[in-house]
């Protein structure tokens, strides 16, 4: 009780320092309103695809689509490949544009911008979530290293993807104009080339990684309470008990289970277009890559800020492989008490990186 009192009376701010973070807080607040404003108007700009076919296929007249709506496939149309009997100019192709440009595109920008906006809100009203009890100095090991590479290799290779698709989408109205042909050109092409051969490796890694965790991830009845109390984060001193796993980050693996596993299939066949698929099938696959890609890119944004501005001491797992008891105590009661005896000094800790005759273990003890 002293102790937590003592605690307590460090932290308190000045009234000096009291009013720095809230001008600082505000002035945060309003160059967000400003950003989002902005990236508002180039959604609403987006949503217009009439706009973008005027100079996609200007010389496509009323009469021409009429022709086309009735069913007509004539050589005018036709796909020039010597197998192909498909017309390139077709209904199910306008409606797969209207869909990307008209719905897509702009909500996927709102979904993205709109999470952070959420995150940056969250923070700057409720704060950081600060470990309550002081740290007892001892640790325990969370995430060995194979799991730690892994992790930051998958998470590496998600953020390239996130904003190469990103600009494959978006990228026009921003830079185009910004830095001309040229540098656009290239731009793109880079990030083509790369989004495309880099998503089958994140395809590799994302399913190991969901395999290594999944008995980790399996739901528990102490999950519902965990979410009816919002993890605690919105109040001191709550901390609803959870296993290795806590709900919020089962919630995270069963989305990267289920939209990111359709995610990287419809990569796959708009990968390989030579596995004989027809373009209805690619349409499709490109709609769902696209909504899954912009969902997750979205609701990632939540778990990088729990990872690291949103949560002390939660990241220290994920970059040194250990965490505090303190820690583990407050945010995963039920894991601690399976694991408590495993808990080590600092310098045990260095010693086993060091490679003093205990090396690192592969795993923890948990169930
Ligand atoms: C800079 C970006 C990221 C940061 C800072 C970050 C941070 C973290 C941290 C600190 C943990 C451990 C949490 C704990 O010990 O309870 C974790 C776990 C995890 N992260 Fe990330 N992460 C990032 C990006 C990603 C991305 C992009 C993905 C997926 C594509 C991802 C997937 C996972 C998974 C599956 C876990 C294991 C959760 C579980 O099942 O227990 N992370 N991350």
């Amino acid at each position: 009780m002293t102790v937590m009192t003592a605690q307590a009376s460090t932290r308190a701010p000045s009234i000096n320092t009291g009013w720095v973070r809230y001008l600082w807080r505000m002035a945060m607040l309003l160059v967000l309103v400003v950003f989002s404003l902005g990236v508002s108007q180039v959604a609403v700009a987006q949503a217009d695809p009439e706009r973008e076919m005027i100079t996609a296929a200007p010389g496509i007249s009323a009469d021409q689509w009429r022709q086309v709506r009735s069913g007509d496939t004539s050589s005018n149309y036709r796909d020039s490949r010597h197998d192909s009997n498909y017309s390139l100019i077709n209904a199910s192709g306008e409606t797969w544009r209207i869909l990307r440009n008209r719905w897509v595109s702009p909500f996927g920008l709102i979904a993205v911008f709109g999470m952070a906006s959420l995150i940056a809100l969250f923070y700057l009203i409720v704060g950081r979530k600060e470990l309550e009890a002081p740290r007892t100095g001892k640790k325990i090991l969370r995430w060995p290293l194979l799991m730690r590479s892994l992790h930051w290799s998958m998470a590496t290779l998600f953020i390239v993807l996130a904003l190469t698709g990103m600009n494959l989408l978006y990228g026009k109205f921003i830079f185009r104009p910004l830095f001309g042909d040229a540098i656009w050109g290239a731009m793109i092409s880079a990030s083509k080339v790369s989004h495309n051969y880099l998503g089958p490796l994140f395809a590799i890694l994302l399913i190991i990684m969901l395999v290594s965790v999944v008995k980790k991830n399996i739901p528990r009845k102490h999950d519902l309470e965990w979410l009816k109390q919002a993890g605690g984060l919105l109040k001191k001193g709550q901390h609803p008990d959870a296993g290795f796993s806590n709900a919020g980050e089962k919630v995270w693996f069963w989305l990267l289970a289920t939209v990111g596993l359709a995610l990287v299939i419809s990569g796959f066949v708009l990968d390989f277009p030579n596995w004989g698929q027809s373009r209805d099938t690619m349409q499709w696959a490109n709609i769902i890559h696209a909504v899954c890609g912009l969902g997750l890119t979205a609701v990632s944004l939540g778990h990088i800020y729990i990872g690291t501005l949103g949560m002390e001491g939660s990241i220290e797992g994920m970059t040194t492989g250990y965490v505090d008891e303190t820690w583990a105590k407050e945010h995963h009661s039920l894991w601690y008490e399976e694991v408590k005896d495993q808990a080590i000094t600092e310098e045990e800790v260095a010693a086993r990186k060091a490679g003093d005759g205990h090396s690192e273990p592969s795993a923890t003890r948990t169930s």
